[in-house]
């Protein structure tokens, strides 16, 4: 069998990769470079998946803030494993042409940490995260309008502090796959696994 042989342009380490390609995304205008679609399941199995904002990474995790009462929270502390997607754009006519896949094991921040980050939220967005009792069915829209109004009053002149059920959360992936489009469907695929120390990694076909 062949050797193995990086792909020009990549790099031993997959954080030192994902960093490259963000940063490749972002200067070419990419309006969803910090966004990833995380999915969780069940401890039966049953699989879902949402956007959510990529607050950058810390320790090697990918960090990103929630309601932990929301589904996601739900399912995350029953079963805390989630696979993420990013999906990018690097090229000038702005069409999707990269993606990164990441599935690992999630942990919470510490509370400090999603105290500190909360305090950097607009005011509103902090009474929003207050007054939503995220996935749980409201009467209408108007209720919304009004609870955020009446909790505004309720902070007037104060600092909000963050919600106990509110924070963030890391992956800590376990494999990355790198994902670019090539001409004629020969696209790019290479994934990482962590091993013991460091990183494997192999070409996929595609
Ligand atoms: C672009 C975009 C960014 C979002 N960012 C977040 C986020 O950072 N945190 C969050 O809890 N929900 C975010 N949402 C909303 C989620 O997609 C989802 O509706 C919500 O978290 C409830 O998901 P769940 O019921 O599966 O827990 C975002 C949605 C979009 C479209």
């Amino acid at each position: 069998m062949t050797a193995f042989s990086f792909p020009r342009g990549f790099t031993k380490d997959p954080i030192d990769q994902f960093r490259k390609w963000y940063e490749k995304a972002r200067k070419s205008g990419c309006t969803t470079a910090d966004i990833m679609t995380v999915a969780t399941a069940t401890t039966d199995a049953v699989p879902s998946a949402r956007a959510v904002l990529f607050k950058g990474i810390e320790n090697g995790g990918f960090v990103f803030f929630t309601n932990y009462k929301s589904r996601k929270g739900r399912e995350l502390n029953a079963n805390p494993r989630a696979a993420a997607v990013f999906l990018w754009s690097s090229g000038a006519d702005k069409a999707p042409n990269l993606q990164i896949r990441i599935e690992g094991e999630v942990q919470k921040l510490s509370r400090a940490e999603s105290e500190k980050y909360f305090q950097t939220r607009e005011r509103k967005s902090q009474i929003a995260a207050w007054i939503s009792l995220q996935s749980s069915p409201v009467p209408n829209f108007h209720f919304l309008q009004q609870a955020a109004a009446e909790m505004q009053d309720a902070y007037s002149g104060r600092k909000v502090p963050c919600p106990p059920f509110w924070g963030g959360y890391a992956i800590y992936p376990a494999s990355f796959e790198f994902w670019r489009a090539g001409k004629y469907r020969l696209n790019l695929r290479v994934r990482y696994k962590r091993r013991r120390s460091g990183w494997s990694a192999q070409v996929l076909a595609p």
